[in-house]
């Protein structure tokens, strides 16, 4: 395409990324009164939500009666090893039956109790029996709903659009710069508003449960770009269950829920080990516990031929899996035709969450930049240092609704809209920067970067090793200069794979430094030279962008949390306490 030519479109409120926290905040924008347009990268349908399995948290206390918010709230905070931002859990442990019960009402069709109600499993480290679900394919029951409702509503969204830069002019976001995947045509969507719903970058590990070109830390590298700051980026959490054969889906998820609906956890020795790692819970302990024994059992030799765990289900009935659980049913039989029902699963951890992200305030999730929001994994704040499961799928809900009502609210209160001609000519130039001849291609260069955040960054850290990575990434940094970007006949995915990668050498970078700066082991960041959780680090570090693109990582203070929300979890039921967290 001709230097400089693009389309315009122009909306109130754009939103970047159409999964669950995109598609939500724009429904709630639209029916707030004001045009909406979303765009993602992905076809709408197949956007990483639908991988979410297992399901979403809501108090409502169907099976277990004595539930409520304040347990939710509790639970949360105590499992994010103090490290989550209070009001933020707050409004996700009190909002999410009623955005829950919405959802259900949209069509997502969640299984249901003899009495109508919302039936509730197990999921790992709650109380109660909270996670509602369908089957174990939760995020796609409540992508379709979500996609179904943003029909009835007219709201355009357009996929195959790469984000390359926000726009943005004296700190006011005006909109963002794309180009067409398919082929290569460049447009400048103008709004009032901009939510960015773009993922996390748990791609950037060589075992992850995203798929390729998702999680590439590409929604870090806009906001960053964008003069935002980054909290937590070395929590990174690693779900417990990852495939681990065949190699080339090495990570994809094996959903807690077939712990939750009664799966072992055994060694190549026979022996169900979660015994000796919290003997009360089990299975059901906290991620970073059972991701920390699993990994234990397999570097201390009590590995399966393939190099993970047993997980078996094969106790329950066939029926039985295929009621709760049938696309792992599916998952193994087609990939490596094993029979859940009659075989135990081979399985080891895997990278699968960004707890850390886009600074946010709690109640709107405006970031700083006048103009700009920002929802769902994209965000740091809810997690801590290690997500409860099924909190995910509620955050994309309740945060993308309060996201899409904020920029709703700017563009209806705006008198005069901002632009810059330059900002958009400098977003030009930048994407044509990336195309001419060189000698290194991106997706080799992806590739290594994944095998060093696996060998340097992984599930357990010390300096040396660290500080090894990130020499390693500087010398990748050297290679992206001469990288060869041609578009031809099968499209413009190259110039996609180069910025990615530069968005993953970004967030990479950011992980380790932050993994570095914190010298203690908490949750998700375990590090073998500091194996202690010190009150020093009740603390989070943060990131920002120097002037000549250097990140700049300091540390700063915890939101404090309110006397009435220190007697909420001094109230409720503490199944277990740990060094570290500072709840007096
Ligand atoms: O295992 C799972 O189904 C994952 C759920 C989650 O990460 O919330």
């Amino acid at each position: 395409m001709e230097q400089n030519k693009h389309k315009t479109i122009i909306s109130n409120v754009l939103v970047i990324g159409s999964g669950g926290a995109g598609l939500r905040a724009a429904i709630e924008a639209s029916e707030r009164g004001v045009e909406v347009t979303v765009i993602g990268k992905r076809l709408k349908e197949d956007v990483h939500t639908v991988l979410a399995a297992g399901g979403i948290n809501a108090s409502f206390g169907n099976v277990d009666s004595d539930d409520c918010w304040e347990q939710h709230f509790a639970d949360t905070m105590i499992e994010g090893y103090g490290l989550s931002e209070p009001r933020m859990v707050e409004i996700m442990a009190k909002e999410a039956p009623e955005l829950v019960k919405e959802v259900d009402n949209w069509g997502a069709n969640f299984q249901k109790l003899d009495n109508g109600n919302i039936d509730q499993r197990f999921f790992g480290a709650h109380t109660y029996r909270r996670t509602c679900y369908s089957g174990d394919y939760t995020g796609r029951s409540i992508l379709n709903a979500l996609i179904n409702k943003a029909k009835t509503l007219k709201i355009p969204i357009y996929d195959s659009q790469y984000v390359t830069e926000l726009l943005v002019y004296n700190t006011i976001c005006f909109g963002a710069m794309t180009f067409n995947i398919k082929n290569g045509e460049r447009t400048v969507f103008l709004a009032d508003s901009v939510i960015l719903a773009a993922g996390g970058h748990t791609r950037i590990w060589r075992k992850s449960s995203s798929r390729r070109n998702e999680n590439t830390g590409d929604g870090f590298y806009l906001g960053l770009k964008a003069g935002c700051t980054l909290t937590d980026m070395e929590l990174v959490q690693f779900h417990p269950t990852g495939m681990v054969i065949p190699e080339e889906i090495a990570g994809t998820l094996v959903t807690e829920a077939v712990r939750g609906e009664g799966g072992h956890l055994i060694n190549s020795k026979g022996e169900r080990y979660m015994e000796k790692y919290d003997a009360e819970r089990m299975e059901l302990s906290t991620r970073d516990r059972v991701a920390m024994a699993n990994y234990t059992e397999i570097i201390e030799g009590r590995a399966t031929p393939n190099g993970g765990v047993y997980l078996d289900i094969s106790h329950k009935s066939k029926e039985f899996i295929i009621d709760k659980l049938p696309r792992m049913y599916r998952q193994f039989l087609d990939t490596l035709m094993i029979d859940i029902s009659k075989q135990a699963m081979e399985v080891a951890p895997t990278a699968h969450y960004s707890m850390g992200g886009i600074v946010v305030k709690a109640d709107d999730h405006s970031t700083g930049i006048e103009g700009l929001y920002a929802a769902g994994e994209v965000t740091g704040g809810l997690h801590g240092a290690n997500r409860l499961g099924g909190n995910s799928l509620a955050e994309i809900l309740i945060f993308g609704k309060r996201a899409g009502a904020a920029a709703a609210h700017r563009s209806l209160n705006m008198d005069i809209q901002q632009r810059s001609r330059q900002v958009i000519r400098d977003a030009h130039a930048k994407i044509d920067s990336f195309i001419k001849n060189g000698n290194e291609v991106a997706r080799p260069l992806q590739r290594a970067l994944r095998n060093i955040m696996w060998e340097h960054c992984g599930v357990i850290r010390n300096e040396d090793s660290l500080k090894a990575g990130l020499e390693k990434i500087n010398a990748l940094k050297e290679s992206m200069k001469d990288l060869d970007v041609r578009p031809d006949s099968e499209g413009y995915e190259d110039l996609m794979l180069a910025f990615d990668l530069e968005a993953s050498i970004m967030s990479a970078e950011a992980t380790i430094l932050g993994a570095i700066e914190r010298k203690e082991s908490r949750g998700a960041h375990q590090r073998n030279d500091f194996e202690k959780t010190k009150d020093d680090f009740n603390a989070n570090f943060k990131l920002t962008l120097n002037n000549d693109g250097s990140l700049h990582i300091f540390k700063a203070d915890l939101l404090t949390i309110s006397a009435e929300l220190k007697d909420v979890i001094n109230k409720t039921k503490v199944i277990t306490d740990f060094e570290g967290m500072l709840l007096e």
